[in-house]
């Protein structure tokens, strides 16, 4: 039977979000109804809510959450009732040409759930990232659940079903950072944060943490960064060179998503080096690089989409380092608040005071 449960919902552009009632119907083949315990605050939940995205309101915000399976619908064989799981926004269809080719980590036909979730009137909502769990329940497709180990803390595991996943992804899928490497990372909110941990994880032997921000250079610290450059002060570009020899970092993350922050990390890397761009730049934002230095430096510029991952492959790998305390997920999660408070937590996440606030339900 269809459930109602409270649940946070953007009804009209730049409106404050509210949590309200929704109806969750029973898993129909091929999905799961899970039971949310946490679910993380993310920029693209409050892009939701100003329009950004597109105007399908109203929108059921959250994505980066983990819960528990209650139900789920026919057919369905990767999960059963009472699993733990991380929910992630790519499903792999298994069957498109990217699936085919072995690369279901860039699948291009990723799935959600097929029937909708509604408001008590019946009108339709619109998850967020086809997740919406900023709610006691949500309805998803049985591949949007990735199992790993209970034993996690669900506030931690969920940051792994987005932004924290991105910026490790970035580091150690896209970039490849490896045993030795200098790795520069500008920008290191949640994002960065979590490409300057990565790349800890993969080995780097050099790790330069640059931000506009104090406050997110101190916690890059603690994350495993080896160097700081407030970047108002210092020209980011002769900083990172000067660290590395002259030279530049075998790999520069952009973790901000900015024209300006993209042509620091282009001309930061050393020649043949990898620039991995995971900040999400806005539509009307243009970049304008000499194409002879694109030639002429060589190397590789890629894009990170959610990391390059594969869910099945690097949540529960990711999870289990963080069980034997060698990943520092926790590191995340600078409050947790409930579900009444997304808004203040917009707030906060706009003033730069929190890597991530995570709803605790
Ligand atoms: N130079 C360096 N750092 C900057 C600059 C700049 N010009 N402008 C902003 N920053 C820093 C901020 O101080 C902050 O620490 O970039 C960081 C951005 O972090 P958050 O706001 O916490 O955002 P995050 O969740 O990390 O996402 C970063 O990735 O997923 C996308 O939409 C997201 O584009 C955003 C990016
Ligand atoms: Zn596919
Ligand atoms: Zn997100």
């Amino acid at each position: 039977m269809a459930q109602q449960v409270k649940a946070v919902v953007a009804r009209a552009k730049g409106a404050p979000v509210e949590v309200t009632t929704i109806v969750v119907p029973d898993p129909g083949p091929g999905e799961a109804v899970v039971r949310i315990q946490a679910c993380g605050v993310c920029h693209t939940d409050l892009h939701y809510r100003e329009g950004g995205i597109n105007d399908e309101f109203p929108f059921l915000l959250g994505h980066e959450a983990a819960g528990i399976v209650e139900t789920v619908g026919e057919g369905v064989t990767e999960v059963a009732p009472g699993d733990f799981v991380v929910l992630n926004w790519r499903a792999v269809c298994g069957q498109c040409r990217s699936c085919q080719r072995g690369r279901p980590q860039y699948c291009f036909n990723t799935h959600n759930a097929e029937q909708k979730m509604t408001l008590l009137d019946g009108t339709e909502l619109s998850p967020a990232l086809g997740i919406g769990a900023f709610a006691e329940k949500t309805l998803v497709a049985a591949g949007q659940c990735t199992k790993v180990d209970p034993a996690a803390d669900p506030a931690v595991a969920g940051l792994l079903g987005c932004g924290v996943m991105a910026g490790i992804g970035a580091a150690i899928n896209t970039g490849n950072v490896g045993r030795g490497d200098s790795v520069a990372v500008i920008g290191c909110g949640g994002v960065g944060g979590a490409a300057v941990l990565g790349s800890r994880l993969a080995g780097a032997g050099k790790i330069i943490a640059v931000d506009i921000d104090d406050r997110k250079l101190a916690t890059a610290r603690k994350l495993g960064a080896t160097h700081t450059v407030n970047s108002t002060a210092t020209d980011a570009v002769e900083a990172i060179r000067e660290l590395t020899g002259g030279n530049g970092a075998d790999v520069v993350v952009e973790a901000v998503g900015r024209p300006e922050t993209y042509k620091q990390a282009f001309y930061a890397r050393d020649l043949a080096g990898t620039v991995v761009l995971v900040g999400v730049p806005t539509p009307e934002m243009q970049l304008e690089l000499p194409l002879l230095d694109v030639f002429g430096r060589g190397g590789a510029l890629k894009s990170s989409w959610y990391g390059d991952c594969l869910p099945s492959r690097d949540f529960p790998m990711l999870i289990d380092l963080y069980l034997q305390g060698r990943l520092d997920l926790g590191a995340f999660v600078s409050e947790t608040i409930e579900l009444d408070a997304v808004e203040q937590a917009f707030e906060r996440m706009h003033h730069g005071d929190v890597l991530r606030s995570v709803v605790v339900l």
